[in-house]
């Protein structure tokens, strides 16, 4: 693990996203201040042409495409996506607030190389509007994870987490914005440890394979 298991060459990322862009954003300043080595974005894709993550694609300069979703069967526009992914010769896909679920095509095309964040401490708040769900549930901490998918939804092995407290002072907006600082910080992190390659998966446990030795 991963699959590109060469030391010689950079772990390729395809990006999705469908929205704003700002995991995608830290993503690419991770690797432009040199926090994260050995990896670099070889696509960047949205599933809708007006997204602003898109547009910082195009800015930046990197390799980016938009394959438009809406009114297409999830099947028909998952294999357009597979097929730009294998065209840019992507080794992990990061999802990077992509909100449409991905077909069990797409999920068999990258076996336990697809990473997603979500901003809850999962399993807690799946789905839509976590920090709310987590805020209105009157939890004390909240947080995000990154982890990879599988075919449930925000569901696979876990990566890390990054927890904050939820302070008197919060509501369910200033909660989100401070969970997405750590989001930023967490997605760079979990790239780096799977770039890394040391570790296994253990039943539902991401392990690394120093800790044993
Ligand atoms: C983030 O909160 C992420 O956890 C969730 O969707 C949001 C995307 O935000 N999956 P951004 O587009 O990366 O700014």
């Amino acid at each position: 693990m991963p699959e590109h298991a060469s030391k010689d060459r950079p772990l390729r990322l395809g990006i999705l996203l469908s929205g704003r862009g700002s995991n995608f954003l830290a993503i690419a300043e991770s690797i432009r201040a040199g926090r994260l080595k050995g990896v670099e974005i070889a696509v960047v894709i949205s599933n809708g042409s007006e997204a602003p993550g898109i547009a910082a694609a195009r800015q930046l300069g990197l390799p980016h495409a938009v394959l438009v979703s809406k009114g297409r069967k999830r099947a028909e526009h998952d294999a357009d996506m597979i097929a730009c992914l294998r065209a840019h010769r992507v080794d992990l896909v990061c999802l990077a607030g992509y909100m449409r679920l991905l077909s069990p095509e797409f999920i068999a095309a990258f076996p336990n190389r697809i990473l997603n964040i979500h901003p809850s401490l999962l399993p807690a708040f799946p789905g839509l509007e976590a920090q709310e769900q987590a805020f209105t549930y009157g939890v004390k901490v909240a947080g995000c994870t990154v982890h990879f998918v599988d075919e449930h939804l925000d569901h696979g092995v876990i990566v890390l987490q990054r927890a904050i407290p939820v302070l008197e002072s919060d509501d369910a907006h200033s909660l989100a914005e401070r969970i997405l600082v750590e989001e930023h910080i967490a997605y760079t992190e979990a790239i780096a440890r799977v770039a890394g390659g040391a570790y296994e998966i253990q039943g539902r446990r991401f392990v690394k394979r120093d800790a044993r030795e």
